[in-house]
């Protein structure tokens, strides 16, 4: 995700480094990913609108896939207009964004989708210094970084345009995915979507348990500093560990029945939102967006069911980016 820097200022998105700088960079942007601000401000400002709009779109229909008319629009566009880029412009910018990652497209058009996604990133940090709004593009040219010798300083917008990209693309696919894995889960067993139907405060439970059962980005991978032990292996330094980070959710000694999902089971700690410094930032982002759509789809689909005459969803994706294959529902 690093960006080559034609005046030498920081290139790297606060992912790819390490402390002491990832924690000033992370915390500049955190305060807007607490719980209380994604159960009210983003809820309230983004979410809720968003996944009301696409929900009520569906009430027209007897059947739909919704992991595609739904799972995957829901963080697209929380994710963008979050941002400050709404209107006429989002949907080149979205397709840019995208471009930037896929590997369909040419090196050279990559190269061109990043320019293009820098220069109207960097157009709307111009425009909210100007006119300030009520986004995280506002909320970064308000921030300050806090620098190794305890000063203070505010962030260039070369810093602003890295942090939105990052959270743009770690926010997209993996909230989609994620929510489609979560519907699968409760639609293959019936008596818990039951459950969760009739006691909605369960839904957290149930996305908490699809994100243990089933985490989109099961492995991530880290380069060893020194030389280490783990387990009785020794590890030199150079080595590169991939971390599984799905298999950790379903270790039997910590978890009973660990391949089950069941959002009944007492809740501990899993890792499929990472562990340590890196732990995902947008997480209760991600649980807002789910939470949002599951009770907007029990509300408005009391018989909602898989449709038995599609074909039968399967999780695809290989290691890094898993997801359904499809969501096909009966909403009557
Ligand atoms: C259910 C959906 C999601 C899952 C399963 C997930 C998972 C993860 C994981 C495992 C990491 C750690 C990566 C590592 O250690 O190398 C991570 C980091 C991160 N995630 Fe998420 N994520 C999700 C949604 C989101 C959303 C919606 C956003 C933003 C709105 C987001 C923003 C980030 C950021 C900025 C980081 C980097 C944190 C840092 O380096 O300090 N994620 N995510």
């Amino acid at each position: 995700m690093s960006t080559p820097s034609e005046n030498g200022e920081r290139r790297l998105a606060f992912l790819e480094m390490d402390d002491p700088e990832h924690r000033s960079h992370r915390a500049a942007m955190q305060p807007m990913f607490i719980r209380p601000r994604t159960l009210g401000w983003w809820r309230h400002r983004w979410i809720d609108d968003i996944v009301n709009t696409l929900v009520e779109a569906l009430k027209q229909r007897n059947r739909a896939e919704l992991n595609i008319q739904l799972c995957a629009r829901v963080p697209v566009h929380t994710i963008t207009r979050a941002i400050g880029m709404d209107g006429a412009d989002s949907l080149e910018f979205r397709n840019a964004l995208l471009k930037t990652t896929a590997h369909s497209v040419t090196p050279e058009a990559r190269g061109r989708a990043a320019k293009t996604v820098e220069r109207m990133l960097l157009d709307l940090i111009a425009q909210r210094r100007a006119v300030p709004g009520d986004d995280v593009v506002t909320g970064l040219i308000a921030a300050e970084l806090e620098l190794p010798d305890g000063s203070k300083r505010p962030l260039t917008d070369r810093e602003i345009m890295l942090d939105c990209r990052l959270v743009m693309l770690a926010g997209g696919g993996t909230s989609w995915r994620q929510f489609g894995i979560t519907l699968w889960a409760l639609l293959t067993h019936r008596e818990q979507l039951e459950a969760v139907r009739a006691d909605r405060s369960l839904v957290d439970a149930a996305i908490e348990e699809a994100v243990r059962w089933n985490p989109t980005d099961p492995v991530f991978s880290r380069l060893v500093l020194q030389d280490a032990e783990l387990e009785g292996t020794h590890i030199p330094a150079g080595s590169v560990l991939e971390i599984c980070l799905g298999a950790a959710n379903r270790d039997p000694s910590r978890w009973e029945t660990p391949d089950a999902y069941d959002l009944h089971r007492k809740f501990q700690g899993h890792l499929g939102f990472g562990l340590g410094t890196h732990l995902c930032m947008g997480q209760n982002v991600a649980r807002s967006e789910i939470n949002a759509g599951i009770n907007a789809l029990l509300d408005a689909f009391p018989n909602l069911r898989l449709d038995p005459d599609a074909p039968s969803p399967y999780l695809t994706g290989g290691l890094e980016q898993r997801g359904m294959s499809g969501v096909p529902v009966l909403l009557r």
